[in-house]
């Protein structure tokens, strides 16, 4: 049976993409522009001709139109639930996380970090232009309340298919009702796992972008890394960016805070680039993006290191690391 709530919104879509207005598309197609607006909320579907005129005028076959491609079943095996999300956790948001899910909810993080993101960032802007470009399936890991690259990603190409991710349910459904409202596009999908063991079979997906999730781990890096490395195409790339302290900032460390830091939080002392060739990634190339400073952070590692009474430097990078 066709989905016509589907149908509506990839017809809607191809609309965009061709640079026309529903008055514009109903004129093109001898139609009232309210019966268009039908189509686009899903309400009706139009006949067989029509369909032929708009497979003709936006080059893709009426199968592309009509089909509920349900993307990530065909990756995973799983279908999408009613709620439109695929969970591979329970959707319940776990004992440890409730605080910070609230917070998350109840100050709008992600609305306001998509706000934020419309706004012009030269290096972001960048970046999001670069992960579209490469076409394909992008998943976006560890989204986050920032939604790591996603909403550069939008900006550069509103149609991207992605999908986006993270092991909160809380962040991915809250991304979900933000972005059916401002972006409604028929190529956003949404899941909830651990990337530390992904849903995904082998070689399915083009291009993963991690704005910091994998730096925030909660889990085993290296294991994030051979997953990344597992999923993606051959010829795909990994785009993730996180931040590390380097070796002349901890030298420069008093010795007791030195030993504490490398007792409680080795991870921050990783640069992960050994893990990321042992991963399997054959071209991996870093560039330094930065840097930022714990006395202008709440993280937990900032916290320890305001208790240790040290400001700590941390280099960030991008690494593009393709599978070969
Ligand atoms: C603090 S955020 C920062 C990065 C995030 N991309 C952003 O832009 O906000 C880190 C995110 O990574 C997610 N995360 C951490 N470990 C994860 C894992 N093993 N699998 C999936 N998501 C994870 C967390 O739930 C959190 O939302």
């Amino acid at each position: 049976m066709v989905n016509k709530i589907h149908f509506g919104k990839r017809i809607a879509a191809l609309r965009r993409k061709a640079g026309l207005s529903q008055t514009d598309l109903a004129e093109k197609l001898g139609v009232t522009s309210q019966a268009v607006s039908k189509w686009e909320c899903g309400n009706a579907v139009p006949d067989i001709d029509i369909l032929l005129e708009l497979s003709r005028l936006h080059k893709v076959t009426i199968n592309e139109m009509l089909e509920d491609m349900d993307l990530l079943r065909e990756l995973t095996g799983v279908e999408t639930g009613r709620s439109g999300i695929a969970y591979f956790v329970p959707e319940q948001e776990r004992d440890c996380n409730v605080e910070w899910a609230d917070e998350v909810r109840g100050g709008s993080w992600i609305k306001r970090n998509w706000e934020r993101s419309r706004a012009a960032d030269a290096y972001m802007d960048a970046l999001g232009k670069q992960i579209a470009s490469c076409h394909g399936i992008i998943l976006e890991i560890g989204a986050g309340p920032g939604g790591g690259y996603m909403p550069y990603v939008l900006k550069a190409d509103p149609d991207a298919t992605i999908i986006i991710s993270d092991l909160s349910p809380t962040v991915v459904s809250e991304w979900k009702s933000l972005l059916d409202k401002t972006v409604d596009s028929p190529n956003l999908y949404y899941a909830a796992f651990d990337f530390c063991h992904m849903p995904f079979r082998d070689s399915c997906i083009d291009v993963i972008s991690d704005g910091g999730g994998i730096g925030n781990c909660e889990g085993e890096k290296a294991k994030a890394l051979k997953e990344a490395f597992r999923v993606l195409k051959p010829g795909g790339r990994l785009i993730t960016s996180t931040g590390f302290v380097n070796k002349e900032t901890l030298a420069a460390l008093p010795a007791e805070a030195q030993k504490i830091l490398l007792e409680k939080r080795p991870d921050v002392f990783e640069d992960l680039y050994e893990d990321t060739v042992l991963a399997g990634f054959g071209k991996i190339d870093s560039v330094i993006s930065g840097c930022w400073y714990t006395d202008d952070d709440e993280s937990t590692i900032a916290d320890l290191a305001r208790s240790l009474g040290v400001n700590l430097k941390f280099t960030s990078y991008t690494r593009y690391c393709t599978k070969e």
